[in-house]
C-alpha cells in the first residue's frame, strides 16, 4: 500500500491544534473536572443497567451477574486508562481518530473516525427509539395514549385490540428527543453541560434509592447459588456464564470514552481528562454493582426470564411501588443524557476529521456566538433523527458495542506504539503497568468482540467498505496534511 495512507500527523502540530493557533473561531473551553465525571456518568448509564441486568442474570450469569459487571468494568478500566494518556497528551475532539492519526497513520485513523459513528451517531438513534418506549409508557401511566403510526417506524406493525393492524408512519418522540437534544447542543457547550447535571443527578438519585430502599428486602435465598451450576453449553451459567454475562453488560459501560471528545471544551484537559473517565467508569462500576446485587437479592434470577421490566418485578417485593414510576423516570432520564452526549461526542469527531480535510468543511464550522461545531449538529440532528424516525433500530444495539470495541482496541494499541515510538513525548497521565495493561485491554476487547453475533460482525464490514470509498474518492484527493507534505517536497 502507499506510504502516503499512513502519513502521521506529529505530537507538536497536534498539541498547537489543541491550543488553537491560527483559529479565528475555537469551541469554548467551559468545563471542569465535574462537568466531565457527570458527562461520563451521563453517557454509562442508560439502556443497559435498566434492561441488560435482568437478561444477563436470567440467562447467563445468576446472582453472579454482580461478577459479570466486575468484569467488564476491569476490562473497561483497562482502555479508559490507555484513553486517559492520550486525552491528556493529545487533547483534541477527534479521540481515537486523533490518537490514531499520531500512531497509526491517516488511513486507520479514518476507519476509526467512520466507525465512531457507529457508536455515537447510530448508538444515539437506537438509544432515542427505547426513550420513545418509555415515553409512550409514562404518558399511557396518566391516561394518555399517543397514535400508534406515529410510534413506530414504517417497517413496524402493531395489532390494535379491534383486530386490525396497523403499520407505521414515523416514530416522532425518537424524533423529538433528537432534534431538541440538537438543539441544546447548538446553543452551547455549556448549557448542555448543565442540562446534563440535572438529568445525572435525577437518574443516579434513583439509582441509590434503589440501592438503598431495596437492600432491606433482600432475600438471602436468592443468592444460593451464587455462581449457578452449567447446563452443560458454553455461556449458560458456570463461569463461562459469568464471561458471557460480562460481553452482554459491556454495552452499559459505554460512554466514559465520549469525555475524551470534549477535550478542546476543557478548561484544564491535561489534568481533568483522566478524572473525567476514569471516575465516571470507576463511580458507575460501583452503581452496577450493588444495584445487580440488590436487584438478584430482591427477586430469583429465574423469574427475570421473558420479563419485559426487569427492574419492575424486583420493586414489587419491596412495599416502594412508587419507585416503578420514579425507575421509569430514571430511565427516560438516562437515555436523554446518554443521546445528548453522543451527539455531543459524535459532532466533535466529525468536527476533527473536517478540520484535517477528510470530511466537508461544514462539519467545522463554528457558530461565531455560541462556538460551538453547529452546522454539524443540525446535519447529524436530521441523520440520527431519520434513522431513530424510519427504522427499525432495535438490531444496532450491536452495532454500538462492535464498534465502541473496536474503538478501545485501536487505542489501547495506540498507546503501546507511541511509548515505542515517542517515549520522550511529555505524558501529563501515564497508563500504569505498561505493556501490560495495554495488552490486556486489546485481549479483553477482542474477546469480547469476538463473542458478538455474526451478523452484527457482517454490518461492520459493510460499514467499513461504505467508508472506505468516501475516504478513496473524498478524503484521500483533501487531507490537508497529505496536501502539505506534497507543498513541502
Ligand atoms: N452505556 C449506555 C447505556 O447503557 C450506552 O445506555
Amino acid at each position: 500500500m502507499p506510504s502516503h495512507l499512513f502519513i502521521k500527523k506529529s505530537i507538536a502540530q497536534l498539541q498547537n491544534e489543541a491550543a488553537g493557533v491560527g483559529e479565528a473561531y475555537t469551541l469554548k473551553r467551559t468545563l471542569g473536572a465535574l462537568n466531565l465525571v457527570l458527562l461520563g456518568i451521563g453517557a454509562i448509564i442508560g439502556a443497559g443497567l435498566f434492561s441488560l441486568t435482568g437478561i444477563a442474570a436470567a440467562h447467563h450469569a445468576g446472582p453472579a451477574v454482580t461478577l459479570s459487571y466486575v468484569l467488564a468494568g476491569v476490562g473497561c478500566a483497562f482502555a479508559a486508562l490507555c484513553y486517559a494518556e492520550f486525552a491528556s497528551m493529545i487533547p483534541i475532539a477527534g479521540s481515537a481518530y486523533t490518537y490514531a492519526y499520531a500512531t497509526m497513520g491517516e488511513l486507520i485513523a479514518w476507519i476509526i473516525g467512520w466507525d465512531l459513528v457507529l457508536e455515537y451517531a447510530v448508538g444515539a438513534a437506537t438509544v432515542a427509539v427505547s426513550w420513545s418506549r418509555y415515553f409512550s409508557k409514562l404518558l399511557e401511566s396518566f391516561g394518555i395514549k399517543l397514535p400508534a403510526v406515529l410510534m413506530m417506524s414504517p417497517f413496524e406493525h402493531q395489532n390494535l385490540a379491534d383486530g386490525s393492524i396497523v403499520s407505521g408512519v414515523i416514530n416522532l418522540p425518537a424524533v423529538l428527543i433528537i432534534v431538541l437534544i440538537s438543539l441544546l447542543l447548538m446553543r452551547g457547550t455549556r448549557e448542555s453541560a448543565l442540562a446534563n447535571a440535572i438529568i445525572v443527578a435525577l437518574k443516579v438519585g434513583v439509582v441509590i434509592t434503589f440501592i438503598v430502599l431495596g437492600w432491606q428486602y433482600i432475600d438471602p435465598g436468592n443468592y444460593v447459588p451464587y455462581v449457578p451450576p452449567n447446563t452443560g453449553v458454553f455461556g449458560q451459567f458456570g463461569w463461562s456464564g459469568v464471561l458471557t454475562g460480562a460481553a452482554i453488560v459491556f454495552f452499559a459501560f459505554i460512554g466514559f470514552d465520549a469525555v475524551s471528545t470534549a477535550a478542546q471544551e476543557a478548561r484544564n484537559p491535561q489534568k481533568d481528562m483522566p478524572i473525567g473517565i476514569i471516575g465516571s467508569l470507576a463511580i458507575c462500576t460501583v452503581l452496577y454493582v450493588l444495584f445487580a446485587h440488590v436487584m438478584t437479592g430482591l427477586e430469583n434470577y429465574k423469574n427475570f426470564a421473558g420479563e419485559a421490566a426487569p427492574v419492575a418485578r424486583a420493586i414489587a417485593k419491596t412495599p416502594y411501588l412508587w419507585l416503578q414510576q420514579a425507575i421509569i423516570i430514571a430511565i427516560l432520564a438516562g437515555f436523554t443524557s446518554v443521546i445528548l452526549v453522543m451527539l455531543l461526542g459524535q459532532s466533535r469527531v466529525f468536527y476533527s476529521i473536517s478540520k484535517d480535510g477528510l470530511l466537508p468543511k461544514i462539519f467545522s464550522d463554528i457558530h461565531p456566538r455560541f462556538r460551538t461545531p453547529w452546522k454539524s449538529n443540525a446535519l447529524f440532528a436530521v441523520f440520527v433523527g431519520s434513522l431513530a424516525g424510519f427504522l427499525p433500530i432495535t438490531v444496532v444495539g450491536e452495532m454500538t458495542s462492535i464498534g465502541t470495541l473496536f474503538a478501545f482496541i485501536l487505542v489501547s494499541l495506540g498507546v503501546l506504539i507511541l511509548r515505542y515510538t515517542q517515549p520522550e513525548a511529555p505524558r501529563a497521565f501515564r497508563t500504569p503497568g505498561v505493556p501490560v495493561v495495554p495488552i490486556l485491554g486489546v485481549v479483553t476487547c477482542a474477546v469480547m468482540m469476538y463473542s458478538l453475533p455474526w451478523d452484527t460482525w457482517l454490518r461492520l464490514v459493510v460499514w467499513m467498505a461504505i467508508g472506505l470509498l468516501i475516504y478513496f474518492t473524498y478524503g484521500v484527493k483533501r487531507s490537508i496534511l497529505r496536501k502539505t507534505a506534497i507543498a513541502q517536497g
